[in-house]
């Protein structure tokens, strides 16, 4: 048997069925978008964003105490949490929040796959971490 018949008799994990593709775009000039593929379930977008040298401010440490690592959810608001009351009194705080805004750290996968696609906002106009 070579090898690509054996990739093709492995059983499937549960971590190979259940993938994302997370889409990046910019709202600062001159960044084109970014998809980063096979993204497991159980990870915040802000540390898909960080484990990919994507920046994306987090002042507070990923506890939902601050407002900077607000972003635009443009697709996938099905495969996240609810917002909770703590989120939107930070979401209103952010510079610009909008109908989609989230905090990128309370963005938790949920099991499944699918595609998520979000704006991440001009991050020289944060300050912060
Ligand atoms: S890092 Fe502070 S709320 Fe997300």
């Amino acid at each position: 048997m070579d090898i690509e018949q054996q990739a093709l008799t492995l059983p499937q994990t549960v971590s190979d069925r259940q993938m994302y593709n997370v889409t990046f775009k910019f709202e600062q000039q001159g960044l084109e978008p970014v998809t980063i593929e096979n993204v497991q379930p159980g990870y915040s977008i802000l540390e898909v964003a960080l484990d990919n040298n994507i920046e994306l401010h987090h002042n507070c440490g990923m506890v939902c105490a601050c407002s900077t690592c607000h972003i635009y959810l443009e697709k996938g608001d099905e495969f996240m949490p609810e917002i909770s009351d703590r989120e939107e009194n930070f979401i209103d705080r952010a510079k610009n929040p909008r109908i989609n805004s989230r905090l990128g750290c309370q963005c938790v996968l949920a099991a499944g796959s699918g595609k998520v696609e979000l704006v991440v906002p001009d991050q020289s106009l944060i300050h912060g971490e």
